[in-house]
């Protein structure tokens, strides 16, 4: 599939009135999924603030923004940047309505079986988002607030590549439950989104150090897919903003597959297989005759 086709799969922003106004806060906002769920929710009149790193690309987003939004660049791995991040959000915006743990993308380069891997991710997907709930609550429970995690289809299924991950966003599920149960009574909201492969800067990355086009690269996972494509940052930012909004206001606990099919995927894999076995060993008949 050409990289020109996926414009047709971002999905046009959906309008949630009551968005409008509300103070958000998303990390890993500078890039992929972040930016775009960044887009949505300015789109619909919300003041939205965002984290990363980088303060530079940090504030190219905030002034493509249609609204008002703030930018903090801090590192979600160091406990000193996790613990003034709301606060300064707070600071900025006046309150706070809504939080999107983000998180970051990033596969973990050392062994995988390295105990640093395992810190690494669940710094990243765990312990920051543990923190920004917890300094986040006073301000979500004044407010019947809602809280949005950025899973993944690999928190359910294993991954060859980086276990480590996989294990932090299971661990991260259970996390959403668990506070999803215990602020349910508060009016607080916590759900989370598993995407399947989205097509981010990462793929970017891992395209160019195999030397290979992203669109190749993209056939190729998209194949794992049911829906045999790869998903827009947009078509995951449209879920997000539809948890964040009082559409889904009994909705808490959940973590909505945003994956196209791909955990239905193993049967299309087989197919494939099946049919590429079946055409290389009838080839070797044809050549044995
Ligand atoms: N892409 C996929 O296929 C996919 C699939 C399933 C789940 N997810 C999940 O979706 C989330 C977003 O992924 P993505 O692909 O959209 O990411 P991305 O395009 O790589 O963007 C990552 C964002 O996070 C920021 N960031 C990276 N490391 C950071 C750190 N240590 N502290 C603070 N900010 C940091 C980056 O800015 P700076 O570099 O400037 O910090 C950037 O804004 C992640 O939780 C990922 O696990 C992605």
């Amino acid at each position: 599939m050409k990289l020109e086709e996926y414009e047709q799969h971002k999905p046009q922003i959906a309008t949630y009135p009551d968005l409008a106004g509300r103070r958000v806060l998303i990390t890993g906002g500078s890039a992929g999924i972040g930016r775009a769920t960044a887009h949505a929710f300015s789109a619909n009149g919300a003041v939205v603030t965002i984290v990363g790193r980088r303060l530079e690309r940090l504030q190219k987003v905030v002034e493509a923004l249609p609204g008002k939004a703030f930018a903090i660049a801090a590192d979600l791995t160091k406990k000193e940047d996790l613990e003034r991040i709301v606060k300064e959000a707070v600071e900025h915006m006046g309150g706070l309505d809504a939080l999107v743990n983000n998180g970051a993308n990033g596969e973990c380069t050392e062994e995988f079986t390295r105990a640093s891997c395992y810190e690494r991710h669940f710094q990243l997907h765990v312990t920051s988002a543990v923190t920004l709930i917890g300094a986040a609550l006073p301000y979500l429970k004044k407010k019947r607030g809602s809280v949005v995690n950025v899973s993944s289809i690999l928190s359910v299924m294993p991954s060859i590549d980086d276990p480590s991950y996989s294990v932090a966003k299971a661990a991260q599920d259970k996390m959403t439950e668990n506070w999803a149960l215990k602020f349910a009574r508060d009016g607080v909201r916590i759900n989370a989104i598993r995407p399947g492969c989205v097509m981010t800067e990462v793929y970017e990355t891992w395209a160019e150090r195999e030397g290979r086009s992203l669109e190749d690269l993209m056939d190729e996972w998209g194949a794992a897919h049911a829906m045999g494509r790869v998903s827009t940052p947009e078509e995951q930012a449209a879920v997000i903003l539809f948890l964040s909004s009082a559409s889904a206001s009994y909705i808490t606990g959940a973590s909505i597959r945003v994956d196209g099919g791909s955990e239905l995927g193993f049967w299309y894999n087989k197919l494939e297989l099946d049919r590429n076995a079946n055409s290389s060993s009838n080839q070797a008949i044809r050549n044995e005759k």
